[in-house]
């Protein structure tokens, strides 16, 4: 049986006395939510995120990697110094990277490895445009973005990796996928990666994302493939992502 995850994005938000309050918020909520949480904040947060969570059942993150290990690349941060911050998981390949930023699938497979390299858990995001979804070629972006991974690092590294498919017409839009939409998805990804090695198909947690709130998480956190969800607005107010964390 695989564990529910449910992870928060908090993107670029927060300050030093929001995020004490936030995770105040969360923690005491907590007792009630049976699943694993994390939260992923912005890299200079990391610090405060660690001295409240240390010692807690929630986990920790950022949402990205260099996949350098050190050098000159100014305004980076690599696995080895998440690793000092005792950071657990690196979000890789959100589509805001790809697009805003221009991180291409070789550069997501790179920050993948880089996270596996440090012992993080990359949180490896995938999910096609709406054009895309359209066009009726859902499944040939999402298997390209995975194949990136996959060629690269081998399929056995998505055992120790995380996979959350966020549709990217479906974040911050309020436009969720139907329960349906999302498992159909999830189920090809499982698929895909079962014809190369049904244990880690089996064993890999697929996340769901995109508008994600405590009304909706129910019914998608039920659908057989979906093993949880990366929570982008509704990860900024304890209250809402409490209603997730219970939901799940
Ligand atoms: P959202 O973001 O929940 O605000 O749609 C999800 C994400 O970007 O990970």
């Amino acid at each position: 049986m695989r564990r529910i995850l449910v992870a928060g994005n908090w993107k670029l938000n927060g300050s030093k006395q929001s995020i004490q309050e936030l995770l105040d918020g969360i923690l005491a909520g907590m007792s009630e939510a049976k699943t694993d949480v994390a939260v992923c904040a912005p890299y200079i947060y990391i610090p405060l995120v660690q001295e409240i969570l240390t010692g807690t059942a929630i986990g920790y993150g950022s949402q990205s990697i260099s996949e350098n290990d050190s050098g000159a690349f100014t305004g980076e941060i690599s696995g080895s110094m998440l690793k000092d911050f005792e950071c657990q998981y690196a979000i890789v390949g959100h589509s805001e990277r790809r697009t805003l930023f221009c991180e291409k699938d070789e550069d997501t497979a790179k920050k993948f490895a880089a996270a596996r390299k440090h012992g993080l858990t990359p949180i490896l995001c995938v999910g096609e445009l709406l054009e895309e979804r359209e066009e009726g070629i859902t499944e040939d972006v999402v298997s390209r973005q995975l194949d990136a991974i996959i060629d690269l690092e081998g399929v056995e590294a998505l055992a120790d990796a995380v996979i959350a498919y966020e549709p990217v017409w479906a974040i911050g839009t309020g436009k969720t996928a139907s329960p349906q939409q999302a498992q159909d998805v999830h189920a090809f990804i499982r698929g895909k990666i079962a014809k190369l090695n049904a244990d880690v198909a089996d064993k890999v947690q697929i996340l769901y994302g995109g508008s994600v709130n405590g009304a909706n998480a129910n019914e998608l956190f039920a659908m057989p493939d979906i093993d949880g969800g990366l929570i982008g607005g509704a990860s900024l107010k304890a209250e809402d992502f409490l209603a997730i964390c219970k939901a799940a």
